[in-house]
């Protein structure tokens, strides 16, 4: 049988650091108040990274990929497929896609297969089951897996209750196909009735709406988020039969730490096996995941034959679980 499995991770954050406190003068000097302490006790997160004006989400998607690239061994030419999931895409309607943009900068000439992949904060869960069913069914061997965001370019920095979440970065992983176990489980759900709770500024193709910046309906999000998280974790469980105390570590989308902690909870996982990098990542939507994975690897955490529980939360409304052994 062939598996799909993660053999290299990558990760990239732009250089510049900002801190609840940057944040709180910033906001200050608008006589908009906030705080250190509303903001690290309603999510947990206590800085975030910036793009630079003159990077875009391909650019840190391209740092994130030559790292994976590297751990995985693999040359980017004999990646035969680029999925990027991202919400902050170069160009609009992703025309031309962030992927080929990351084809062309990582310098490919090999005619892979390369699209984004819209699902906002669950992107990095429906592109890695897209890349799990590409490689289960023969059409692609080696596949680069990339979250990508600038959400800093979408946030309206008038509204202290949704800019102070948000941040910037990728992560990347290399998904070849395997005879030994990789990819176990993968489940994923959508529940459009749910889109207005959560959306981005509307397109120049959309004359209906004038949304200049990301809307967040905070509360409305966090109780859907907490249930779905739970269940949806429990639907991979069952498929790859598995308990859950056999999952070594859970990677949940790190957007709020409350509801991270609520959703290990309800799985009966002890806080520690979870990985956590909202607190000096913030809300990095697609990029969330990839990024917490490869802070894990790339620390020791995450130790070959692991078996990992990633699953994203966000606009759609879209969740999903990818259930991995490394
Ligand atoms: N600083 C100080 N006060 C603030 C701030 C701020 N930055 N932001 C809001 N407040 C105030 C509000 O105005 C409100 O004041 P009021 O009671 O006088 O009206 C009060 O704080 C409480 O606001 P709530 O929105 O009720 O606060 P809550 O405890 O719900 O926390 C939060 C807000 C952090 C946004 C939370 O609801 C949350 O995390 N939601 C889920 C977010 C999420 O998971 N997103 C994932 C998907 S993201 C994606 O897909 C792109």
């Amino acid at each position: 049988m062939t598996y799909s499995k993660i053999i290299g991770t990558g990760s990239y954050l732009p250089a510049k650091r900002v801190t609840n406190d940057d944040l709180a003068a910033q906001l200050a000097a608008k006589g908009i108040e906030t705080s250190d302490e509303w903001i690290v006790t309603r999510s947990g997160i206590s800085a975030r990274h910036y793009a630079a004006p003159d990077e875009n989400a391909s650019d840190l998607a391209v740092n994130a990929a030559r790292k994976a690239l590297e751990a995985s061994g693999l040359e980017a030419e004999q990646i035969d497929l680029i999925i990027v999931a991202t919400s902050t895409p170069d160009y609009f309607g992703s025309f031309p896609s962030t992927a080929c943009i990351v084809q062309n900068k990582l310098g490919m000439r090999n005619n892979s297969a390369a699209f984004d992949m819209g699902a906002v904060c669950s992107g990095f869960v429906y592109a890695m089951a897209t890349a799990d069913a590409f490689i289960k069914a023969g059409n692609a061997k080696n596949v680069l897996v990339i979250g990508t965001e600038v959400f800093s370019r979408i946030l309206d920095f008038d509204d202290r209750s949704t800019c102070v979440l948000f941040g910037d970065g990728a992560g990347a992983v290399v998904l070849a196909a395997s005879e030994e176990p990789g990819v176990l489980a993968v489940k994923l759900h959508a529940d459009g009735s749910h889109g207005g709770i959560l959306c981005g500024p509307a397109n120049p193709s959309n004359q209906a709406s004038n949304q200049k910046f990301l809307y967040m309906d905070g509360p409305a999000v966090f109780k859907l988020a907490v249930s779905v998280l739970e269940k949806v974790a429990n639907e991979a469980l069952a498929h790859a039969q598995m308990p859950a105390g056999d999952i070594d570590w859970l990677i949940p989308h790190q957007a709020n730490l409350r509801i991270m902690t609520g959703t290990a909870k309800k799985l009966g996982l002890p806080a520690d096996k979870m990985v956590v990098t909202v607190h000096e990542h913030g809300n990095t939507s697609a990029a969330s995941i990839p990024l917490a994975l490869d802070v894990a690897m790339r620390d020791g955490r995450i130790k070959p034959g692991h078996n990992v529980m990633m699953e994203g939360v966000g606009g759609g409304f879209t969740w999903g679980a990818v259930l991995a052994r490394m």
